[in-house]
């Protein structure tokens, strides 16, 4: 079943089919934030080398603080911004440096759910035109086929009737029917992959957990992967496969959701959870320690292991001077720490 009157389409000079839809290899994305005439360039490591794949029809969670530079990371996977260094590959092909022209075919099967659902949707079109824009923009179909994918979408995020929906305009739509209406968006063109970052965070708390779901269901029926990104541990939890962990720009630790947050083996994995407020009454003061200290700069990062000086089991002349590699220390559970085993 397809939400799109489009089949789904390779990317030209495809070779056979990769497991993988997303590949990044050593990736990183720095800013240049140097100002004036004299100050040259000072480079902002958002993303530091991250090495990561998203297999077909999975989703990946990445995880981590304000500012670990998740946004960053999910802009340069779409390429809506060029890679610093590395490599990123979709499909097996590398797209690391492609231009715009080249992109033409991934800025169709890579889509995006905004975080915000006010300002990501044109106010001032029914929800029937701003579903229908991406099947005009990229040429697919004649009118009544692209009434058919709108109608054929508006029934994929739960929208019904979705004759009733077609007609409203954004203003009409509470903020979970207009997150609905961006999903439907994002599923227009019949997507393989799907960056959702922070899609629920502005939403009510009620709603949260019906559109996690439902993006759970559009991942399952229509096999697309996701890279699904959150400061919410609890919520990765359920809405995904196998989750990563990020700190100040790199990967601490990688793997599926039960092995990473059952086992975390990761000194800031561990801190992360029992960061997360616990329902049971009777465990909430043992569950609320966090963490001292703030997150480094991401301008002038600690040396070593980034975390180092945050770290309770740090060692000095090894954390404070040496990168931890990413190990993998069970199947396919990887952490970049010295001292877990
Ligand atoms: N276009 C940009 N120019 C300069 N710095 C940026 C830019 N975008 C993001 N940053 C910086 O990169 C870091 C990571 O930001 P971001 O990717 O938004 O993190 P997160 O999504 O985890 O909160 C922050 O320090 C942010 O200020
Ligand atoms: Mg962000």
């Amino acid at each position: 079943m397809t939400a799109s009157v489009v089949d789904p389409q390779l990317p030209p000079e495809a070779g056979p089919p990769s497991p993988n839809v997303i590949e990044l290899d050593a990736l990183k994305k720095w800013f240049d934030i140097g100002r004036g005439l004299f100050r040259g360039s000072i480079p902002l490591k958002a993303v530091d080398g991250v090495t990561l794949a998203i297999a077909r029809g999975e989703t990946l969670a990445v995880v981590g603080e304000s500012g670990s530079g998740k946004t960053t990371l999910g802009r340069t996977v779409i390429r809506l911004l060029e890679p610093t260094d590395g490599r990123l590959l979709y499909d097996g092909q590398d797209i690391t440096h492609q231009s715009e022209k080249e992109l033409m075919w991934l800025r169709r099967k890579a889509q995006m759910i905004p975080q915000d659902p006010y300002s990501s949707v044109n106010p001032a079109f029914p929800v029937y035109r701003i579903l229908e824009e991406p099947l005009v923009i990229h040429k697919e179909g004649d009118r009544a086929q692209r009434g058919e994918a709108v109608m054929k979408a508006l029934q994929s995020v739960k929208l019904n009737p979705p004759e009733f929906f077609a007609n409203k305009y954004p203003h009409m739509l509470s903020g979970g029917q207009r997150q609905r209406v961006a999903i439907a968006r994002a599923l227009m063109l019949n997507p393989a992959f799907i960056l959702a970052d922070e899609p629920v965070s502005m939403l009510d708390a009620s709603v949260r957990i019906s559109i996690l779901r439902l993006l759970r269901q559009i991942q399952h029926t229509f096999g697309i992967s996701f890279l699904y990104i959150t400061h919410d541990l609890a919520t990765a939890k359920h809405f995904s496969d196998r989750i990563g962990i990020m700190y100040a720009g790199r990967l601490v630790e990688e793997g599926p959701v039960g092995g990473v947050l059952g086992e975390p083996l990761h000194p800031y994995t561990k801190a992360l959870m029992s960061a997360i407020p616990d329902p049971d009454p009777a465990n909430r003061l043992t569950v609320r320690q966090g963490l001292p200290g703030e997150p480094p700069s991401l301008i002038s990062p600690p040396t070593g292991c980034h975390f180092h000086p945050r770290c309770p089991i740090a060692q000095a002349g090894l954390c404070d001077v040496q990168d931890p590699e990413m190990r993998e220390l069970r199947p396919n559970h990887r952490v970049a720490c010295h001292l877990a085993s």
